[in-house]
């Protein structure tokens, strides 16, 4: 049996393999409300037999939204569509996650099919356009472009407050009946942002040294934690490195990791950038070697980044690296990769729908017996 589709436990909950669906923004939300499309985007990963799907970046307040079509849980009629989506998700056997965040100086972006802000006006209403002015630790912009605005920087008071809007998202996204919460600390985003010196400049208790720019991540994780049941799993999403000169680095990683743990985080989701100018150049499996550190650290971790085989997935769980793989666009080009890996790695296990299932297993012998003869 392969580890890949083993159970595995965090907590109460238990993954029927370690094959996790990677947070993919959809830009498809409308006053941050899931809708069909995230439906059905996210249903056929828990029918092609994933371990855990996970929603995308959920903002925790309407400003820390990427883009005007994201998804948000600062408000109580957001809940309903998302308890639809996690439903659905465990009722065919996968575990129900969702990322929360808040995106900082990156946000109100335009949508990136988009490319730029070209809504016709007729448009505006039909998609909720709206357009608003970025907070972040520092009035910096996160590069000189026209998707980008300087941001407003956040008082000591709004920093403050965040946790509790974490927190209250959090209580949301139980209430939805999520299995597994996911902070988004990754990406250039607005926790990464008070990590990192290059977009941290204040001069109050959460600027500065590395333990006064880890204080909101920590307390988040806090406050989170405190709504968050003590049986569920949760997880952290941190940018490892940003992969620049005087930015975040995986040692700063492993410090914080250490104080993430005795305060809940059950895993670390390992991913890299978000920085202008980072020097990332994705190549297969390009960002194991950041999920192999944190691992040996002594802090569970999950690989994540051009993972696209059975045989790789199996590889970084078995060598040790890894204790969850998470698949993005693999997940997009294959929702059935979980089913097709059962097959490739000779595995027993046989996850498919009741209602489909069947029809494949006959399908399977019919080409048999025609090869037979
Ligand atoms: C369309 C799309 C949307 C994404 N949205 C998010 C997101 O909401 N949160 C996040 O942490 N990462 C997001 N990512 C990054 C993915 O979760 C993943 O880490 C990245 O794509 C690398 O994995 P892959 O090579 O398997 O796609 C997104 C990626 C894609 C392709």
């Amino acid at each position: 049996m392969s580890q890949l589709l083993s159970p595995v436990a965090f907590r109460d909950v238990t993954l029927r393999n370690r094959l996790v669906v990677s947070p993919m923004c959809q830009y498809s939300a409308v006053g941050g409300l899931a809708n069909d499309w995230h439906f059905a985007h996210l249903a056929r990963f828990a029918l092609g037999g994933f371990g855990a799907v996970t929603v995308e970046a959920t903002a925790v307040v309407p400003e820390g939204r990427i883009t005007y079509g994201c998804l948000g849980l600062w408000d109580d009629a957001q809940v309903a569509p998302l308890a639809r989506i996690a439903a659905f998700l465990k009722l065919q056997g996968a575990a129900a996650a969702i990322q929360i965040g808040h995106a900082g100086r990156k946000a109100s972006t335009p949508l990136w099919w988009r490319g730029a802000f070209n809504e016709t006006e007729a448009e505006k209403p039909q998609v909720g356009f709206e357009h608003w002015q970025p907070v972040a630790p520092s009035a910096i912009p996160h590069m000189d472009h026209p998707d980008y605005q300087t941001p407003r920087a956040l008082t000591l008071a709004e920093v403050q407050a965040l946790p509790a809007r974490f927190a209250e998202a959090a209580s949301r996204a139980l209430r939805a009946g999520f299995d597994i919460l996911e902070i988004h600390g990754a990406h250039g985003y607005l926790i990464n942002q008070f990590l990192s010196p290059l977009s941290n400049q204040r001069s109050d208790a959460y600027g500065g040294s590395r333990a006064n720019r880890m204080r909101l991540a920590l307390e988040v994780i806090e406050a989170t934690r405190a709504v968050w049941p003590a049986g569920k799993p949760l997880f952290m999403r941190l940018s490892v490195q940003d992969a620049l000169p005087g930015g975040w680095t995986i040692e700063d990683t492993l410090a914080l990791a250490a104080e993430a743990k005795p305060r809940g985080v059950d895993l670390i989701d390992c991913s890299s950038g978000g920085f202008a100018g980072a020097a990332i150049h994705p190549a297969p499996g390009y960002q194991v070697p950041l999920a192999h550190a944190v691992r040996a650290s002594g802090m569970p971790s999950m690989a994540v980044g051009l993972i696209t085989t059975p045989e790789q997935a199996e590889a970084i769980l078995s060598s040790g690296s890894a204790d969850l793989v998470a698949l993005g666009r693999t997940a997009l080009d294959d929702p059935n990769f979980p089913l097709h890996a059962a097959r490739a790695l000779g595995d027993a296990v046989d996850h498919w729908p009741r209602q489909t299932g069947f029809a494949v297993r006959l399908r399977d012998q019919a080409l048999e017996r025609a090869v037979r003869g």
